[in-house]
């Protein structure tokens, strides 16, 4: 990094106030973007990144600057209590963005104030990933609406005080991208927007260290083009092809589209598959360095054009690496203000599997901290399969075995183990590695589907508690709770995925259904499933947002568990202490109440039920799958 370049903005005198708003915002994050830039492009990308800038800022409109005034105001939006995310694909939700509009009510009656709407820009013809192969940054779907009706969506979803996501495909792009048809006409430029290698020599020893993501339907990482008569880089599908990061060029395209998508009225983009965007011989091309300095790069240039944007990251990794994407060390603060929390999600189905909770509370207590400015995106489960991502060292530490763990796990998902209430499927099953990922949907994962096979209506009140309770969970975290679509009816698998010939080898369809309106109609009956589960859901919502000790900048502490069943979620915070109780056990249980004193409680009042605990002989008896929110209040 250069003294110059570093103070290039503050020394001219800008005229317009527009120049003057973009100075200052340089001088805020200038020296961020610089750092990013510079760590991995020559350092005279940084004047074609400015020039990228200042066109996008041009480009906004007159209400997304005042958007851009209002989030300076009050730069933790994001991190407050009131945040309650809902995931859907539009065309499954709502049918297009004008039904999106149409849905607002609903989506208001859950608490919604953060809505990700999964890909929606155009895709390629025929298979597509689910939309994760875009042919094209700038069009949407067809079928969904226009890229203006898209903006006057995100316009009605503001004015209800809804934050609006879109996912960023980053790290490719579909063999029918306009850059891709560009490459296999020879076009060098574009041949460099890739990984394009003529023989099988780089990509052998690369495949030496790289893992294989859908080994089921998309064996290897690379790819033989006969017109580009070549192998080409693709992690995942066939037909998507990783972009080459290491090209400044490519850096500054995907800058442009960012800045494109917030003009459209995007609060928050998602950066699918993030980890995978750097690459180098001898490692398995995940979670490298140079992929958090473009992240830096990537926003801090974003802040400049348009504060109010955010990003998030999902790098669905071990947890070592995870806290990364939040910024670690010099990039602490610098990077996505948003991460799944891939961990959380596991060790909440291993502890319902295990009815153990010793192995969560081992793995988030060593959990480094992140910076204060950062929230998890908090879930139960996502459109994607479940992955054991468990540490060996956490499963070391309560004397478990990882493998066996996973093994365990990956059985009684699927149904296969004796005491299972699951009704899963196996995603991806890998014979090499013995790995088996796991989809299905959450109602049908927690044994809401068994419950109903067996007309056991006892058992089905068991398992709405769970979902009560897992979703409890992500709740009080703090973070953005993320709640994906048909969770909050209890929705059980959606088996006709298998008679879309584009879907049927991939079972994640299981649990991405259609969304059924007319059990969506049935959510104030007082006794559905869909009212039973609608009803709990929105009303951690409604405390949730009550509760200023659940802002994200307070990190919750989880230690030793106090009881191997139970797990306690600390916070302690200067508008008053939260302590979260969740009982993994199908049994009632005793804890002794020294317990919750020692966590800063000096009462015990839950602030779900507006009840005061019972003591009896020193101990709170907590209910099987019980959930507490306490508070001294
Ligand atoms: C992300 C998406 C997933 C997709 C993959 C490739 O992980 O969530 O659905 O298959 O990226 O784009």
């Amino acid at each position: 990094m250069t003294a110059s370049l570093s103070l290039a903005a503050s020394q001219t005198s800008p005229s317009t106030a527009d120049e003057q708003t973009l100075a200052r915002r340089w001088d805020r994050w200038g020296q961020d973007l610089i750092d990013g830039i510079t760590a991995v492009y020559p350092p005279e990308t940084v004047e074609r990144v400015r020039e990228v800038i200042e066109r996008g800022y041009a480009q906004r409109n007159a209400r997304l600057r005042e958007r851009d005034e209002e989030r300076l105001l009050a730069p933790d939006w994001y991190q407050q209590p009131s945040m309650i995310g809902y995931a859907a694909y539009t065309d499954r939700f709502a049918g297009t963005f004008k039904g999106v509009q149409r849905r607002i009510p609903y989506l208001k009656d859950l608490g919604v104030t953060y809505l990700h709407l999964m890909p929606l820009l155009k895709p390629r013809t025929g298979p597509n990933d689910g939309g994760y192969a875009v042919a094209d940054y700038r069009q949407t779907r067809a079928d969904l609406g226009t890229m203006d009706d898209l903006a006057e969506m995100a316009t009605a979803l503001h004015e209800n005080g809804i934050a609006l996501t879109l996912d960023l495909v980053l790290n490719h792009v579909a063999d029918q991208h306009q850059w891709a048809e560009k490459a296999r006409q020879g076009d060098p430029k574009y041949r460099k927007y890739f990984y394009i290698f003529e023989d099988r020599t780089t990509p052998d020893e690369f495949e030496k260290t790289l893992p294989e993501i859908f080994p089921a339907f998309a064996p290897g990482n690379f790819t033989w083009d006969e017109s580009l008569d070549a192998w080409v880089w693709t992690t995942f599908n066939s037909w998507q092809w990783d972009l080459n990061w290491s090209n400044p060029d490519v850096f500054l395209e995907l800058l442009d589209v960012i800045l494109y998508l917030a003009n459209q009225g995007a609060d928050c983009l998602r950066l699918d598959a993030i980890a995978f965007i750097w690459k180098r011989l001898g490692t398995d091309c995940q979670n490298l360095e140079e992929v958090h300095a473009i992240t830096q790069a990537l926003r801090a240039a974003a802040h400049i054009a348009a504060p109010s944007l955010i990003i998030k990251a999902e790098a669905i990794v071990g947890p070592s690496q995870l806290v990364h994407y939040l910024g670690q060390g010099k990039h602490a603060g610098k990077l996505s203000e948003i991460a799944y929390h891939n961990s959380l999600m596991v060790q909440i189905w291993s502890a319902f599997a295990s009815q153990d909770a010793r192995l969560m509370a081992s793995a988030l207590s060593r959990f480094p901290s992140v910076p204060t400015s950062a929230a998890w995106g908090t879930y139960v489960r996502c459109h994607d399969d479940i992955g054991w991502a468990i540490d060996d060292n956490d499963a070391a530490s309560v004397g478990w075995s990882g493998d066996g763990h996973r093994r365990f796990l990956s059985d009684f998902f699927i149904g296969d183990f004796a005491q299972s209430f699951a009704r899963g499927a196996a995603f991806q099953a890998n014979e090499l590695t013995g790995d088996r990922r796991i989809s299905g949907s959450c109602a049908s994962l927690l044994g809401v589907e068994r419950a109903l096979e067996q007309r056991d209506n006892l058992a089905l009140d068991v398992a709405i508690s769970r979902i009560r309770m897992s979703y409890a969970m992500v709740y009080a975290f703090g973070g953005i709770p993320l709640l994906y679509m048909g969770d909050e009816l209890g929705l059980t698998n959606d088996y006709s995925f298998e008679d879309v010939a584009e879907h049927a080898d991939d079972n994640r369809w299981l649990h991405r259904p259609q969304m059924p309106w007319e059990i969506a109609e049935q959510r104030h009956d007082g006794k559905s499933i869909a009212s039973r589960v609608f009803s709990d859901i929105a009303h951690l919502g409604r405390v949730r947002a009550g509760l200023a000790s659940l802002h994200a900048a307070t990190a919750t502490k989880v230690d030793v568990p106090a009881h191997p069943s139970i797990v306690l979620f600390e916070r302690r915070h200067a508008a008053g202490n939260f302590v979260g109780v969740f009982n993994f056990s199908p049994h009632p249980q005793r804890l002794h109440v020294d317990h919750l004193w020692a966590r800063g409680l000096h009462r015990l009042h839950d602030a779900l039920t507006q009840q005061q605990l019972t003591i009896v002989g020193g101990h709170v008896i907590v209910p099987a799958y019980g959930a507490w929110w306490l508070t001294n209040n």
